[in-house]
């Protein structure tokens, strides 16, 4: 997405300029075009050569400079996006007032297009009334902000707010942005994801092989197209997804339990979770010791969430569920989508190379309810994800 892009980078003058280093290069390396401005303060922090080198591009320092009368109204009508990063309390006080005198500055007044903000700066300014009506401000006239967040700031390891945000997470949050609005923008969309565990005793279980990873990755794609996401997720080991907010569960009731709470709120549910289907009649309460022979376990059904929470679907909402299967994958698939009262079901055969539970990649085909089937060939889950989304806005768009 960020190939041809043409993002401008605003510096202003704070220690988490060396972090912006980072955010160019990651840009750059995404394919956009990157032209660095930097203030007076920021040059004093990191050179203009540092961010010359790294975005391959002259950098803006000054309105003075001859051969470049106005270059900050041209960066600030062609650019698809501004970042300022780090936008210091000082900057954040000068857009507030419509100042305009630097060339970040004059840019800033010029721009109509989107600007995301990632501020910066102490504890004690960040509190300050002034920074904070400035920021509410400056949210109040459409300008995006990615934190400040809560970690050790310059002058000490304790954690405080303040600090600039990870340039990934910001170059997640320009994303989010430079993609604009679409047909999942401003959608509230929950995704279950993992499996569940039911315990035979404190210490064994009865569980699958679901890693999460295609949960975790739609909701990621969810949250870049602007929607507001809940991920429920059963235990795996993995990093939560920017901007996504999450709730652990642990036994098919618990994910039961969040998917009722959530479900009459939510435009749209994906149920990529694999619940364990099965659970022990009787769990113990303290280790079974190992015996002789074989052990006799009896296993009782786990509730059917999706059948259980049929009756508290949103009016007009969407229910996408998952079908992995090992065999007849299309006709078991389109059997589940009946029987689960479905608008799109997603089927994957465990057997095939490289799709289904534990693997980075799938292959996956997507049948709705008037017998249309969509194909998308062996790519990462992530690409997967986008790709169940496309087909999940077109259904909205009708
Ligand atoms: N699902 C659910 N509640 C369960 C089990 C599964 O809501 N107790 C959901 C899954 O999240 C998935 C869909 O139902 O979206 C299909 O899951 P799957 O395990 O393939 O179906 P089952 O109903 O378990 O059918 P079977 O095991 O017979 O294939």
């Amino acid at each position: 997405m960020w190939v041809d892009r043409h993002v401008v980078v605003g510096v202003s003058g704070g220690i988490a300029c060396y972090k912006t280093c980072t955010l160019v290069r990651r840009l750059v390396e995404a394919g956009a075009r990157v032209d660095v401005v930097l203030t007076e303060g920021a040059a004093e922090f990191v050179r203009p050569l540092t961010f010359e080198a790294l975005s391959g591009r002259p950098v803006l320092t000054s309105l003075w400079t001859r051969g470049t009368a106005l270059d900050h109204l041209r960066l600030a009508q062609q650019a698809d996006l501004v970042v300022v990063a780090p936008a210091t309390a000082h900057l954040i006080a000068r857009l507030a007032q419509g100042m305009g005198d630097d060339l970040l500055t004059t840019l800033l007044l010029a721009r109509s297009g989107p600007v995301l903000l990632a501020p910066a700066m102490n504890d004690a300014m960040y509190a300050n009334p002034a920074t904070r009506a400035n920021l509410a401000f400056l949210a109040g006239r459409g300008f995006s902000q990615v934190g400040p967040e809560i970690g050790p700031l310059a002058e000490g390891p304790s954690e405080r707010p303040g600090r600039m945000s990870e340039p990934e997470t910001i170059l997640a949050h320009a994303a989010r942005l430079l993609r604009g609005r679409g047909p999942l923008s401003g959608l509230r969309v929950g995704v279950t994801a993992g499996p569940t565990r039911e315990a035979i005793d404190p210490v064994r279980l009865v569980t699958n092989r679901s890693s999460g990873k295609m949960g975790y990755a739609l909701a990621e794609a969810a949250w870049q197209r602007g929607a507001e996401v809940l991920l429920i997720s059963g235990p795996v080991g993995l990093a939560v997804p920017c901007g996504v907010t999450l709730r652990h569960v642990d036994t098919t009731a618990d994910l039961l339990q969040a998917v009722r709470e959530a479900r009459p709120e939510l435009d749209l549910l994906i149920m990529a979770a694999a619940p364990a289907d099965y659970r022990p009649a009787e769990s113990s309460p303290v280790k079974r010791p190992r015996q002789g022979g074989a052990l006799q376990l009896s296993l009782e059904a786990t509730p059917d969430i999706l059948l259980e929470t049929a009756s508290l679907r949103k009016p007009g909402s969407l229910t996408v569920g998952f079908a992995l299967e090992t065999g007849a994958a299309v006709a078991r698939g389109r059997a589940k989508l009946e029987r689960k009262g479905l608008d799109l079901i997603v089927v994957n055969d465990a057997m095939e190379p490289g799709a289904g539970f534990e693997v980075d990649t799938n292959r996956v085909i997507l049948l709705d309810r008037k017998g249309g089937e969509v194909e998308l060939p062996l790519a990462s889950k992530r690409a997967i994800a986008d790709g169940i989304l496309d087909v999940i806005e077109a259904a909205l768009g009708h």
